[in-house]
């Protein structure tokens, strides 16, 4: 046996295999408990042609290591090259890197209720309120104590509010928003705050565990109920049309006094009756009232000098109204073919 010529014929082999099968091939065919070369090596008898057939068998072996390393490196740069996924791309983009027939790229669009939030956002910048960020995890303090509720109040209980422990509730309503806004500044305020509210309900047709409201809150001298009507009926207006009317009718809420509840004349019916108004011509949209002296007296205001409207709306309920939808419960599903009808 020649080691040199089978250390050639062995690399050329070896340089000769394109995939790392092939090699390991390769490797048995020349260097193998069968191959040439360890039968000659068992059989070797005289040391100078030992050195020479374990001199090949390096050479060889090398060989094959430096071959599989290129291999190797080939295969990572194929992979990387051909598998790369941009989990970025949108899928008809992909669809169309990867040779597939792309589908159409759909556009989406807010949710209902994010659209009614941004549009009551709108029309009370446009009259010069601030809009201000509440919290949904509010004290006791806050909810109840601060808004005129005395201790027995059947909201305070945790059949009706969320208790985190016992003076941490999630906010069964967005007024506690106006506390900490007249806290952190004198009068003037006008403002509004929108956002998530946490009620223990079972879910029905008018009711959701986890609902929005907007709140506002106008405090100067000089407020009247003149100016919650006329605010209140440009509210009405703007979100349900310019021809309709509203109407006030007393109500009761601790934190205000008086109390009214707004109705809008039936946008449905005109006011001739039907279902939707149950026959009224009216329907009812939310709260409002005359900020309580309790409630101005609680964050340091003075109701000689002072006074202010409230109301606190759900923004669930105008979305529902504003479309003839027959139930809360359709809003939070999630279900596609629902919400992109709107
Ligand atoms: N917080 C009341 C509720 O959730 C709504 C409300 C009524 C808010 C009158 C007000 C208000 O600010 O003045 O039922």
């Amino acid at each position: 046996m020649d080691p040199q010529a089978l250390e050639d014929e062995a690399r050329s082999a070896i340089g000769g295999a394109a995939t790392l099968d092939e090699l390991d091939e390769t490797r048995v065919r020349y260097l193998g408990r069968k191959s040439d070369l360890k039968q000659a090596l068992r059989q070797v008898r005289d040391r100078e042609s030992g050195m020479a057939l374990n001199a090949a068998r390096e050479a060889i072996e090398e060989s094959i290591e430096a071959r599989r390393t290129e291999l190797e490196r080939a295969e990572l740069d194929r992979s990387l090259r051909e598998e790369q996924v941009d989990v970025t791309l949108p899928g008809p983009l992909l669809e169309r890197l990867e040779g597939l027939q792309p589908r159409p790229l759909t556009r989406g669009h807010l949710h209902l209720v994010t659209q009614v939030r941004r549009e009551v956002e709108d029309i009370f910048l446009g009259m010069g309120y601030e809009i201000v960020d509440g919290r949904e995890v509010e004290t006791t303090r806050y909810l109840f104590d601060a808004l005129n509720m005395p201790p027995n109040h059947p909201t305070r209980s945790p059949q009706q509010t969320f208790y985190l422990d016992e003076d941490t509730v999630l906010r069964s309503e967005t007024s506690p928003s106006q506390i900490h806004t007249m806290e952190s500044r004198k009068p003037p305020v006008f403002m509004v705050s929108l956002g998530r509210c946490y009620r223990r309900d079972t879910p029905d047709a008018t009711h959701v565990p986890i609902f929005h409201q907007v709140e506002g809150l106008a405090v100067d001298r000089g407020i009247t109920l003149a100016d919650l009507k006329g605010t209140l009926l440009h509210l009405l207006r703007a979100l349900f049309g310019e021809e309709r009317d509203a109407r006030f009718v007393t109500h009761f809420f601790p934190f205000t006094e008086p109390s009214l509840e707004a109705l809008v004349s039936c946008f449905l019916c005109d006011g001739s009756g039907c279902a939707t108004c149950r026959w009224s011509g009216w329907i009812e949209i939310g709260g409002s009232g005359m900020v309580d002296p309790n409630v101005l007296r609680f964050v340091g205001y003075d109701p000689e000098e002072v006074s202010g409207f409230a109301f606190g709306w759900g923004l669930e309920r105008i979305a529902l109204l504003r479309h003839g939808l027959p139930d809360m419960r359709d809003l939070w599903h999630n279900d596609l073919r629902f919400l992109r009808q709107f």
